[in-house]
Formats: C-alpha cells, structure tokens, sequence
C-alpha cells in the first residue's frame, strides 16, 4: 500500500476539509492570492488542498484566457489528479468489473472502502470534470474527444460517488465528513443534470443514449439539497444555482424565481458582504428586479471590493453597459462598452460592436466629440471575431452579419441597433417591469419607424429594418397592456413574409416556426424563438380579445 506513505500525519481528511473551508472563506472574501498560498504547499499530500488550488487556477485561466494561466492551470490540474489517485484504495480496473456485477456496496463491503477513499473518488471526479473544460480549450478534435470522454468518465465515478452514499449506514451519516461527501455529489450530480438539461433536445437525447441523465428537475433539486447542507460545496451549489437563476432562463419563459435566489444568497450577504462574487448577484437580482440603480450601485460596489481580479470588473462593467442602457443613458453606457473594448479579452467583436450600436443612439456631434466613428468601429467587427475549437461564435457571427452593411462605400445605418442587442441580450425582460423605460423606448421606436416610412430611398435593407423596428414596438406594446396594437405590430412582421394570412394565434405560432428558414429578413433563429414565445405569452390573452381581431 505505497499510497500509504504519501499521507502527512499532520494532513488528516478533517483538517484537510477545514483548511480547504478556511481557503474558500479567503476566496470569497476577495483574498485570492492568500487563498491560494494556503492551499499550494499541502497540494501534494491533500487532495482537497489539491483540488482547491486546481479549481483556483482552472478559474484564473477561465478568465484571463492567457495562455501561460491555461498552463499552468493544466499542471496543477494533472497534479491534482495525481494527488487524488494515490488515494484511491483498491486496484480499479478490479474495482470497476466487480461493482458493475455487484453493485455499488461490493465496494464498502469487499474493498473496505474508506472514508478517505470515497472522498477521493470524488475529488478524482470533480477534477476530471475541470480538466475535461481546459482540454476543449485545445482547438483540435482530438482535444474535443478527450474531453468528452474524461466528461463520461468523471459523470460515472460521481454515479458510484452517488450510490455509495446511497448505501452509507445511517450511523456514518452524522458524522460531518460524510455531510462534505453527500454534499459534493449532490453538486455533481445536480451540475450534471442541469448543464444537460440545458442542451438542444436532439443533443441531450444522443447524450442520455450514452449513458447520461440531463433531467432539470432532478439537477435542481439535487443542487438544492446541496446548497441546505452544512458542506464546503454548499457555496457551489449555490452559486451553480443563482448562475442558472440569473444567466440561463431559458429565453421566452421569463422570470425565473429571483425570490428563491434571493434566499439562497441572503445568509452569504452577512457572511462575506463585502465579497465581489456575492456584490456581483445581489446586484444581478436587483437588476432582474427592475431595481436598476440599487443594481447599478452593487456593480459599482463590486468593482471597488478588489483589485487583484481584474476580470471581475469586466463582468460588472458588462452588466454596467447594459443597467444604463435599460435607462436609456447613452453615454454613461458608452463608459462601460469602451472599457470593455479597452481592457477585456472574451469577445473584442462583440464589445466593439456593442459600444458602435450605443453610440449610434448618441447625435453626431456628440460621437465626434467623444472622437468615436461609428461607421470605422462597426467596420473591424468582422475581424475581431474569435474562434473556438475552429467554429465561430454565434453571438460573433451575428455580431458581424449586422455590421457587414457598413462595410460598402455608402454604408446604409442599422434603425436601432443598440435596442435591438438589448432585444436580442434579454434585456426586455428587465425593461417591462419599468413602464416608464418602456415608454421611452417606444417614443424612440415611433420616431425611427416615422423616419424609414418617409425614407425617399430605401435600401436593400429596407424591409429588415422594418420588422426590426416593428418587432421591437410590438414587444413594448404588449409589455404595456396594449394588446390589440401590439398584435397589429407582430401581424406586420409576419405579412412581410413568405407565408402571411395567418392571424389566429394558433397559426400564427405554426406558421413561425414553419418559417425559421426565413428568406425575407435576416435575424437569428433566437429572434424567431423569441417572437414564439412572446406570442405564446400573448395566447393566454387571446380569450380576452374582441373577435375584431380576426381579419376575413
Ligand atoms: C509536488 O509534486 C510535483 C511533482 O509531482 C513536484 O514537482 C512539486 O515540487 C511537488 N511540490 C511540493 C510542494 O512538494
Ligand atoms: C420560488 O422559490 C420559492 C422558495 O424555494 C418557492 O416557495 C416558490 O414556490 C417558487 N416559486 C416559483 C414560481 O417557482
Ligand atoms: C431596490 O432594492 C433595495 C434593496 O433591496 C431597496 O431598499 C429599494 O427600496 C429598492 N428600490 C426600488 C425602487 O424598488
């Protein structure tokens, strides 16, 4: 038993988990470089100092995207898993055959797995899952195939992890090592779960026929479980499920349930109220909420928490750019589009992008002032775009497609470019519950379809920009109540199609998705989404409309 031998006497399972809770604490508490002290120099004799130190980097190098914090994050990472075997008990090809025949509690049984062993095992899991990220980082297929098969290979241990829990005796189950361990499979399993759940249903049902489960509710409730318990992951759990909460509604369905997110961060809010991470959700919620200054206020907050992650202030900043422009400040929008284009590495195509649609509600003197061409910056969208695994990004890709009109000698101008990218951003959602940001954006929206009705000339783009403008109007209208107009806006948008003369919801919403091939205009099948679902939304008002609605 030479993994015997690497184990420090001073280093025992519960004090390797309450100076990996002590890190976490630094960490939240913005205290990253002292995190990471604490943890390097047990790193080879404790897998949670292991892991901990890896998930720590794995983070830097999520964020910087710099190739020496990739490398170095891969290092620790093999480190980890290393560090992690040598802990793992019995011979594992054995292991493996023997508990697929047996079950899982062949392994507490036969091989007398311990505590430390089944920690291990999840440790191994979680790191695999780390490292299977960083390996999709690497462009080629090969480095795809890799990842997915450590992806399966991590999601089969923590399904061992799970039914080993399963079968622990009730008098283990007290003891606060096994809590940590039934914490991190709920976390993995409900990660799991969730992420697949989020996946094109063609994707997850390839991918349940490979042996993965990607049930919602199952990820949610596994990840609830997760973040009640008293476990060093519950934060995980926590902040996995407030990233779905507040990022990943799905589009079209709407709210979410901030009040459940609410809750979930309150008691961190007094544990660590000074923690960016913690800044950055209250101010996230707030901002769903409607409640756009307090939101802004916690942004600004969070960028002055600390100094030592400057990719923290990027994400507010991102988030900055979007509360002013729900507000329709422009320029204090523009503010946070330049930093982003000055400082920021994720996505130069969009930023500049985005800062060019903002300016482009600014009057021109105003842009020339700021010493700004919008027509120069929507110009370099196409060559800054980035590519992943050799596939473009589609945000990118769309990014580029709207610009690519500037790019012709007499570049024909997008109608409302920026409030078209808070369309296509979500940000309506936000906006509907303000009626008075919701007005003003259909004053500017009244105005810009006055302007491309009296245009002398239209361009090719004519018709494009039309829907745009009418899509948009009709979005605010339905947000206000005014129902019948709003529907008069989406008609527009369809007559201007292919098949047209549908007007009963239901044909309406057939006949959207009938046409996602669409010829007429050009948006993202993520707009044709979205009109399906506003109408979906609108169909439970149907009733309540007069029958004048239907055309002969
Ligand atoms: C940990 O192990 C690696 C190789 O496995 C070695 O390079 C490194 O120096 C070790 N670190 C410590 C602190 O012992
Ligand atoms: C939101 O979450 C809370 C607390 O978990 C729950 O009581 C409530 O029913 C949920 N609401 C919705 C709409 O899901
Ligand atoms: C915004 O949220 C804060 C904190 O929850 C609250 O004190 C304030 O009253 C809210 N403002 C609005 C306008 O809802």
């Amino acid at each position: 038993n030479t993994h015997l031998s690497f184990r420090s006497p001073k280093m025992d399972l519960e004090t390797a988990l309450k100076g990996c809770s002590t890190a976490l604490g630094f960490f939240l508490n913005n205290r990253f470089a002292d995190a990471l002290a604490l943890l390097k120099p047990w790193r080879n004799q404790s897998m949670y100092h292991a892991m901990g130190y890896s998930s720590i980097l794995l983070m830097q190098a999520g964020m910087t995207f710099d190739p020496h914090d990739i490398d170095a994050a891969m290092a620790s990472l093999r480190e980890s898993l290393q560090t992690c075997q040598r802990f793992q008990q019995c011979h594992k090809p054995v292991r493996t055959f023997k508990s697929y025949i047996f079950g899982a509690a062949y392994n507490i049984i036969v091989c007398k797995l311990l505590t430390e062993e089944m920690h291990a095992e999840l440790c191994y899991a979680e790191v695999l899952l780390q490292k299977a990220f960083l390996t999709f980082l690497d462009e080629s297929i090969i480095g795809f195939i890799k990842g997915g098969m450590k992806i399966r290979n991590s999601y089969q241990i923590y399904k061992d992890c799970q039914a080993l829990a399963n079968v622990t005796k009730d008098t283990e189950k007290q003891k606060s090592t096994h809590i940590h361990f039934r914490g991190g499979v709920n976390m993995g399993i409900g990660s799991f779960n969730l992420m697949l759940s989020l996946l094109p249903s063609r994707v997850l049902r390839l991918m349940e026929f490979l042996g993965f489960s990607g049930d919602r509710e199952v990820g949610l409730s596994e990840l609830r479980e997760g973040a009640a318990s008293n476990s060093l992951r519950s934060i995980l759990s926590t902040l996995t499920l407030l990233i779905y909460g507040t990022h990943f509604l799905p589009s079209g369905t709407g709210e979410g349930n901030l009040t459940e997110a609410e809750a979930l961060l309150e008691p961190y809010k007094e544990k660590f109220p000074n923690g960016a991470l913690i800044l950055f959700y209250t101010a996230r919620i707030a901002l769903l909420k409607g409640n756009i200054t307090f939101a802004q206020e916690k942004f600004l907050a969070c960028i002055a928490a600390q100094e030592e992650w400057r990719q923290i202030h990027h994400l507010c900043s991102w988030e900055l750019m979007w509360a002013y422009s729900f507000e329709l400040n422009w320029r204090e929008a523009y503010r946070y589009a330049d930093i982003l284009c000055k400082e920021s590495k994720w996505s130069q195509a969009v930023y500049v992008f985005q800062k060019a649609a903002i300016l482009s509600m600014l009057p021109e003197e105003e842009v020339t002032e700021l010493g700004e061409d919008v027509v120069e910056l929507f110009r370099q969208v196409d060559g800054l775009r980035l590519r992943i695994a050799g596939k473009s990004i589609p945000t990118e890709k769309f990014a580029a497609k709207k610009a690519q009109r500037y790019s012709s000698s007499n570049p024909v101008k997008l109608a409302v470019p920026a409030l078209e990218m808070l369309y296509v951003w979500n940000g309506f959602t936000v906006v509907g519950k303000r009626p008075d940001l919701t007005e003003s954006i259909l004053t500017i929206l009244e105005k810009a379809e006055e302007q491309l009705r009296d245009d002398p000339d239209p361009s090719e783009y004519h018709v494009d920009d039309q829907c745009v403008v009418q899509l948009l109007k009709g979005l605010c209208l339905r947000q206000l109540g005014r129902l019948v107009q709003a529907e008069s806006c989406f008609n527009h948008v369809i007559s201007r199609s292919s098949c047209s003369n549908a007007i009963l919801h239901n044909e309406l919403i057939r006949h959207l998705i009938c046409r996602m091939n669409y010829k007429d205009y050009n948006m993202e099948s993520r707009l044709h989404f979205r009109i399906h679902a506003a109408l979906n939304t609108m169909g439970s008002f149907s009733a309540k409309l007069p029958p004048s609605r239907t055309p002969a």
